[in-house]
């Protein structure tokens, strides 16, 4: 998989950014606050039609304008696609809520149908927020693998959300009448989500471990653990357990008026020699980390979908010393990789043959295509 092509229009400060991405390395330089990052952002939109970093998709429109648009050009098992993603702030007078559009081919796509078109993994300064944050955080990074390997998955996360937010709902009427059918989508829903979780984490731990091991430089083992709200070893166990817990925490959940079984309660260890990172790890430890988890997660696309994903790596070099950075750029070999830099300097000769753009002001132009 490779993106040939990106274009952002009233995205963040750029008015209108083309940009062709190099096969190999491609490396957005520039100073503090100029639009390298939200480069990248852009590529993550095209991937899964929402930001990593945007809490509205307001945020992602140039302030002053009404509307922004993402294009890329992809090129997929020989054939090239398209993604166009845009976002209009409505009519104040109708809420001014942002309506998003997405196209694949021009053909109006939704969300779920996008996943896959375009794979990409972003590690970058606000993975420490995936450490750090709340557990929702690191159920949205499982989420978001998920769906990308399978769109069946992020239905079953939507209609779970769904039917968690109704049943709250019914539950605040401190009454009990109609919560048995309720309860049955949360066990039945609710067990596959925890199996299909508990694999990938399992599978990111697995690939994730020498990974870290390399980085780390063998200090310490990286540990990955699911911590479900269910238990049970297989979707039908978990059900049970669902229905069992359910039942016993009813009076509870009218009490408080939420759902307190399900996934939508599960939590991500991770650890690293033994300790939580989340309270001992030092932020090049936890930075450290989920940069193992991302390149985990790239080999996970890898063999999900025999493509490879485009790595995006935001700052990342600025975290890792001489040795780490040697190492990460020697797995990249044959990777289509995207990074922001704020000085060549850093990455000196490691990508000699990276295609090179200068981003200033939101605007971008291209340099001397070769490192020496
Ligand atoms: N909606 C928006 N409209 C206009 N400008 C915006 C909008 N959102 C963010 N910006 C600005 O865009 C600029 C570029 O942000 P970006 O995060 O891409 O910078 P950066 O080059 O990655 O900087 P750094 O090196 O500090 O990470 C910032 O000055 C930011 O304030
Ligand atoms: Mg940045």
């Amino acid at each position: 998989m490779r993106l040939t092509h990106l274009r952002l229009v009233q995205f963040r400060n750029h008015r209108h950014t083309d940009v062709a991405p190099g096969p190999g390395v491609t490396l957005f330089v520039g100073g503090n606050a100029q639009g390298k990052s939200s480069l990248l952002e852009a590529v993550q939109v095209a991937a899964t039609a929402r930001s990593p970093r945007a809490r509205h998709d307001a945020e992602m429109i140039t302030l002053g304008a009404d509307w922004a648009r993402v294009r890329a050009a992809v090129e997929r098992g020989g054939r090239d696609e398209e993604i166009d993603v845009a976002f209009r702030r409505e009519d104040p007078a109708t809420g001014g809520r942002v309506g998003r559009k997405i196209r694949v081919n021009g053909v109006p796509t939704r969300r779920a149908e996008l996943f896959g078109h375009l794979l990409s993994v972003l590690a970058g300064p606000n993975d420490t927020e995936i450490v750090t944050g709340g557990p929702h955080f690191r159920r949205r990074l499982l989420d978001l693998l998920l769906a990308q390997v399978s769109p069946s998955y992020y239905y079953t996360i939507l209609r779970y959300a769904r039917t968690v937010l109704q049943r709250n709902r019914l539950l605040r009427t401190r009454s009990a009448q109609g919560l048995d059918a309720w309860d049955e989508q949360i066990a039945s829903l609710g067990a596959v989500i925890t199996v299909r979780r508990r694999d990938m984490v399992a599978r990111l731990a697995a690939f994730g471990a020498p990974i870290y091991d390399a980085l780390s430089l063998g200090r310490e083992p990286l540990d990955l653990e699911y911590l479900p709200s269910l238990r049970g070893g297989d979707e039908p166990a978990l059900t049970t357990f669902a229905r069992e817990a359910l039942a016993r925490r009813r009076p509870e959940e009218l009490a408080r008026g939420i759902t307190l079984v399900g996934p939508h309660r599960d939590d991500l260890y991770l650890g690293a020699g033994g300790r939580d990172l989340r309270t001992f790890g030092s932020r090049g430890q936890q930075l450290t980390a989920l940069l193992a988890v991302r390149l985990a997660e790239r080999r996970v696309l890898w063999e999900e979908t025999g493509e490879e994903p485009v790595m995006l790596f935001d700052d990342v070099l600025l975290t890792l010393d001489e040795e780490r950075q040697a190492y990460l750029m020697d797995c990249m070999r044959g990777v289509q990789v995207i990074m922001t830099v704020t000085t060549l300097a850093l990455i000196g000769a490691r990508a000699p043959d990276a295609t090179v753009f200068r981003v200033e002001a939101g605007m971008v132009a291209a340099e001397r295509a070769h490192l020496s």
